[in-house]
């Protein structure tokens, strides 16, 4: 097939230059903002498609993949891949791919902002000065939690979850983490970090607990009832990685009846929507998604996602696709 025979369906609008280089290989469509977040108008446009670039909000779910005729790779312009159902994806032979490793950095920078601005009450301080109650230097005033010599436990040690505790060393805090397995002797001796086989047991020990893995049939609800009661009632709670991970209506009931400190969430269960509990919930950050929101990471995100839509319908192998997600 030429090239400019390719077409090419970008759910909603990304940074121009990944949209031009897609542009230079076949036609592109470019949904409108918010667009494709339900599978119903993905269902019926899915067709035409030889490629899609979505959304991490876009459920590509097994109906959409089976009118998707002409479809040949589903890139997702975002690490996490939870919103498609890849298994169905490679029996129906369409390749899927994520955009790991170029978010890393801005994902490490923003938990760290999340837990000081979290940990220094940066949120409920500026709020009172905006309402005109800062009447002079008090000594008492925002007292939060000081970061050197406290506890950091991270649930998912990857790529994001090492570049936090990185930050976090610097800040001079102890590192703690649960992971599927292990991660290499040398990555645990650079990060000082320690592992622990029990995530429970992390809970217990650590003075933040920080959510940096995939979201999954183990991870659903990680974060419950129980584990919420194990935590130290002064404990922080920071999640950018799937809202999912965290029972909602157990976090903001921990969070009203000061069981926990606090928490900072830019991720939801069902977002846009965020559990009402929540937004009431004393000592509580809630962002919309914005972790790897930086021009030079939503920019590279889109190139990626791009090189691979690119080199799918070029016909390149699959070992030569380092971003494609394997079987
Ligand atoms: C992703 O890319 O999966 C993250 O949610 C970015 O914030």
């Amino acid at each position: 097939m030429s090239t400019s025979a390719y077409k090419i369906l970008i759910t909603e609008p990304i940074p121009q230059k990944t949209i031009s280089f897609l542009e230079d290989f076949g036609k592109v469509v470019v949904g409108e903002k918010g667009a494709y977040q339900s599978e119903d108008r993905l269902i019926e446009d899915i067709s035409q498609y030889h490629a899609l670039l979505c959304m991490l909000s876009t459920p590509v779910t097994e109906q959409v993949l089976k009118h998707g005729d002409n479809l040949e790779i589903v890139a997702n312009f975002a690490v996490g891949y939870d919103n498609i159902n890849v298994e169905a994806a490679h029996e129906m032979g369409i390749k899927v791919a994520n955009t790991p490793d170029v978010l890393t950095e801005a994902c490490g920078d923003y938990a760290m902002g999340l837990l000081l601005a979290l940990s220094r009450k940066f949120k409920e301080a500026e709020q009172y000065l905006r309402d005109g109650k800062f009447k002079g230097w008090e000594p008492l005033g925002f007292l939060g939690m000081e970061l050197r010599g406290r506890t950091l436990g991270i649930i998912g040690m990857g790529r994001i979850g090492q570049a936090f505790a990185n930050r976090a060393k610097a800040f001079g805090m102890n590192i703690i983490y649960h992971n599927r397995t292990p991660v290499d002797r040398d990555i645990e001796q650079q990060l000082d970090a320690t592992y622990i086989s029990d995530h429970k047991e992390l809970a217990k020990k650590c003075d933040v607990l920080s959510l940096n893995c995939p979201l999954t049939d183990e991870t659903h609800h990680l974060v419950d009832q129980e584990l919420l009661a194990i935590m130290k009632d002064h404990a922080l709670l920071v999640n950018i990685s799937r809202g999912a991970v965290i029972d909602e209506e157990a976090l903001a009931e921990a969070l009203h009846q000061k069981a926990i400190a606090g928490a900072a969430l830019d991720v939801f269960e069902e977002e846009p929507k965020v559990h009402p509990e929540l937004l009431s919930a004393p000592n509580t950050l809630l962002l919309p998604h914005i972790a790897s929101a930086t021009h030079k990471t939503r920019e590279a995100i889109g190139q990626l996602a791009a090189e691979a839509i690119v080199a799918v319908l070029q016909g390149k192998p699959n070992h030569e696709i380092p971003n494609l997600i394997s079987r």
